[in-house]
């Protein structure tokens, strides 16, 4: 028997709440100030976000990836192109983003589409990663069944092999997707569930002007 009672797990938060009169008129200023927060707060991977895909209607998926960059166009994240993610994405490129920061009593969500790395900033990327982690990207062929967790390092000492003595090279195969933002949604918890949420949207990628809304907890 559990000995939580989960209907009493609640917490009250006494956050400030967001100011209001300081927001910025397009959201990634307020979400680069929320997420140097976050890493100052030494929370574990405050670059985790949570991604939601689907290709058909009954297929919705989340998975957690980790954003490598971002800036007013979108936010990053690497992957494997044949990946389930991946395939679903290119059938259907709308996704959604969450970074769930918990201990911070806050979120951000981000809504839009998916476009693909220019591949010379994947390769840059790529270069940068410790060799194991290369390797692990050339070995894993992501989202695919397995026999078993010998196979998998049998390939690795295969790769170790054949790339010895030599710069591991870019797999075409793994790589960056961008999610450009239609709408962007920043959640402060506060008292007695009386939370904070700002909206950020847009028409469309295209367009430059965000509208700034506020909604009911
Ligand atoms: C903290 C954390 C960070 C992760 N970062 C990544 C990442 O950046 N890229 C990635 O492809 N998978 C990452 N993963 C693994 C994914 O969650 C997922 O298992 C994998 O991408 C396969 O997902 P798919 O089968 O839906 O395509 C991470 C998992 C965790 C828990």
């Amino acid at each position: 028997m559990l000995q939580v009672d989960l209907e009493k797990l609640r917490n009250d938060y006494s956050d400030k709440g967001i100011d209001l009169t300081t927001l910025p008129s397009a959201p990634i200023p307020l979400f680069s100030v929320w997420f140097e927060q976050a890493v100052e707060s030494g929370i574990s991977d405050p670059n985790g976000m949570v991604i939601a895909t689907c290709a058909e209607l009954a297929e919705i998926s989340q998975r957690t990836v980790l954003m490598k960059s971002f800036d007013e166009k979108g936010i990053c994240f690497y992957t494997n192109y044949t990946s389930r993610k991946s395939r679903q994405l290119n059938q259907n490129p709308h996704i959604s983003g969450l970074f769930p920061w918990l201990a911070l009593h806050r979120q951000v969500s981000f809504q839009g589409e998916v476009r693909i790395m220019d591949p010379e900033q994947s390769k840059r990327y790529f270069h940068s990663r410790p060799r194991g982690s290369q390797i692990g990207a050339w070995a894993s062929r992501q989202s695919e069944r397995m026999s078993g967790r010998e196979e998998l390092e049998q390939r690795v000492q295969e790769l170790e092999t054949r790339f010895a003595g030599r710069e591991v090279p870019y797999p075409e195969f793994w790589g960056g997707f961008e999610i450009q933002p239609v709408r962007v949604e920043f959640w402060q918890g506060r008292n007695s569930r009386l939370h904070d949420r700002v909206v950020y949207s847009r028409s469309s990628i295209e367009e430059n002007d965000w509208e700034v809304s506020l909604l009911n907890p």
